[in-house]
């Protein structure tokens, strides 16, 4: 399979918890390259929050921010962008990605991500069902998806933010 190289983008995705943002951040800073997280993207147009906009025009009108996001952002050169963990539900968005640029898979246990997200308000997709299990199964439904997308996989498993941006670079 080909990679594009040319537009030199780096397209984290990945389930919730596994450490986008947290890592986007970081490599940033060591490649002195701009970084873009699709959910603050989204809440900065929307001019309102993630939770909100789910509660109030629903999952599938967020999905439809997140395809925007990524055709705004699709010309964009030498940049780090951070997607929500359900950026792949839509098969255009994983298309689009794979056009931008290396798409980069962080994956982590369920048990770890559980730990890693049990405390967080801000993740409508968990509210009702903050569990293992359902952090579990909801993994595997998109895991097609995620393994569809990806071109390199990252396990971040008890590894620190820095020893997964080595990895990346
Ligand atoms: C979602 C993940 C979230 C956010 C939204 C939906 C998902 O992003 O986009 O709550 O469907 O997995 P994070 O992966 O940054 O938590």
């Amino acid at each position: 399979e080909e990679i594009n190289l040319q537009k030199n983008n780096i397209i984290l995705i990945g389930f919730m918890g596994t450490g986008k943002s947290s890592v986007s951040k970081k490599l940033s800073e060591v490649l002195k390259m701009k970084s873009i997280d699709t959910d603050q993207y989204i809440e900065r147009k929307e001019n309102t929050t993630i939770d909100k906009i789910f509660s109030v025009n629903g999952e599938e009108y967020f999905r439809k921010c997140e395809k925007d996001v990524l055709l705004e952002l699709s010309n964009e050169k030498n940049i780090i962008i951070s997607g929500g963990g359900g950026i792949v539900i839509k098969e255009e968005n994983i298309k689009l990605m794979k056009e931008m640029g290396k798409v980069i898979l962080l994956t982590a246990s369920s048990n770890i991500i559980y730990k890693r997200v049990k405390h967080s308000k801000d993740r409508p997709i968990l509210n009702d069902n903050m569990n293992e299990e359902y952090i579990s199964t909801l993994m595997k439904k998109r895991e097609e998806r995620y393994l569809q997308a990806a071109d390199i996989i990252i396990n971040t498993d008890n590894k620190s933010i820095e020893k997964i941006c080595e990895e990346i670079i």
